[in-house]
C-alpha cells in the first residue's frame, strides 16, 4: 500500500530560512498529519516568518499544523541551548512519528587550502557549527523522544558527495561532511531502531553554488561550479526534495546508508 503521508509528527528542519530546508518545508508541510508540530530553525527570524507565511497560504491551517519558528545560531552553544529547551520542552506521547533533518551547514572558508588553516579558533568554530552542533540535536531529541511501541524516529543528514570525495581548497566542508557520514552510520549501528538516511541533494540551485563557483580557492572547481550553472545542470531545491520526500515516504532504504540525488 502506497504510504501518503508523514503522520502525526513532530517535524524538525535546520537550516529553513532558505535553499533546500525552505523547499523541504514546504513540501514537508503538506505531508503531515493533523496534530503534528513543525520547527523550523535559522538565524534569520524574517525569512522563517516568510516561510510560515507562505506554509499558511498554501492552505495548511493552524488547526492541522503548529508551526514553530526558532531563530538560533547553531554555531554557538547559546543557540544550540535554545533549540534544544523548545524541542525538549515538547510532549512526546501524541506523536507517532519524530522526524529530524539536520540540513544546516556552511561552506566555510573555501578560499583556504589545507596549508592556510592555522587558525584554531576559526576551525573550532566551523565544526561547532557544521558538525558538533547537529550532533547534540540529534542527541538531546533522541533522548527526548526515547524508543516506544508505535513512534518512529527518522534522522536525516542532509550530506554531499563531499563526504565521499575530497574536492580541493573545501577541507572543512569535505571533512565535515564525512564525519557527519560517519556519525550517522553509528547511530544507525547502535540502534536498529532509528531509520537514519544520509541524503546528498546533488548541486543546488543555491547561495551555496553562488559562494561554490565565486570564492573556491581551486581554479579548477571554480570553473567546473561556473560551467554546472552556465550549462543549466543545476539542480532546483523542488526536484531533490521530491526525491528525498519519495524516499521518506517509502521508507525502504537501509538505514545509515548514504543515497545521493543521481542514485534514485
Ligand atoms: N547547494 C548545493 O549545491 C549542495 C550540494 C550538496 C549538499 N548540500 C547541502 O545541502 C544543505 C542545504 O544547502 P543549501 O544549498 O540550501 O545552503 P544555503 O542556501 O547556504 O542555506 C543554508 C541554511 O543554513 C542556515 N544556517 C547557516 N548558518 C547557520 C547557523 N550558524 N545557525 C543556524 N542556521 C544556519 C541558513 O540560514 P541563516 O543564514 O538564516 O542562519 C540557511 O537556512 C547543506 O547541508 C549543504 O551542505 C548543498
Amino acid at each position: 500500500m502506497e504510504v501518503i503521508d508523514l503522520g502525526k509528527a513532530l517535524c524538525v528542519i535546520t537550516g529553513a530560512s532558505r535553499g533546500f530546508g525552505y523547499c523541504l518545508a514546504l513540501h514537508l508541510s503538506t505531508l503531515l498529519k493533523s496534530g503534528s508540530i513543525l520547527v523550523l530553525i535559522a538565524r534569520s527570524e524574517g525569512k522563517l516568518r516568510e516561510l510560515q507565511a507562505e506554509i499558511r497560504s498554501s492552505g495548511v491551517t493552524e488547526e492541522t499544523l503548529k508551526i514553530k519558528n526558532v531563530a538560533a545560531d547553531l554555531g554557538k552553544k547559546e543557540g544550540v541551548q535554545e533549540v534544544v529547551r523548545v524541542l525538549t520542552e515538547t510532549e512526546t506521547s501524541s506523536f507517532n512519528h519524530m522526524l529530524l533533518i539536520n540540513n544546516a551547514a556552511s561552506l566555510g572558508d573555501i578560499s583556504k587550502f589545507v596549508v592556510n588553516l592555522t587558525d584554531l579558533e576559526e576551525v573550532d568554530q566551523y565544526f561547532s557549527f557544521n558538525f558538533s552542533s547537529a550532533l547534540c540535536l540529534t542527541a538531546s531529541l533522541l533522548k527526548h523522544f526515547g524508543k516506544r511501541s508505535g513512534l518512529k524516529r527518522t534522522v536525516v543528514n542532509i550530506s554531499s558527495l563531499c563526504a565521499l570525495k575530497p574536492f580541493k581548497s573545501w577541507s572543512l566542508y569535505c571533512s565535515s561532511k564525512a564525519a557527519r557520514n560517519m556519525l550517522f552510520q553509528v547511530l544507525a549501528e547502535e540502534d536498529p531502531d532509528i531509520r537514519v538516511l544520509n541524503y546528498a541533494p546533488g548541486p543546488l540551485d543555491t547561495e551555496m553554488q553562488v559562494a561554490a563557483r565565486s570564492q573556491s580557492g581551486d581554479p579548477e572547481l571554480r570553473e567546473t561550479y561556473a560551467r554546472l550553472h552556465e550549462s543549466g545542470q543545476l539542480i532546483s531545491c523542488s526536484q531533490s526534495t521530491s526525491k528525498l520526500v519519495h524516499l521518506l515516504l517509502k521508507d525502504q532504504f537501509k538505514s545509515g546508508c548514504h543515497i545521493d540525488f543521481y542514485d534514485v
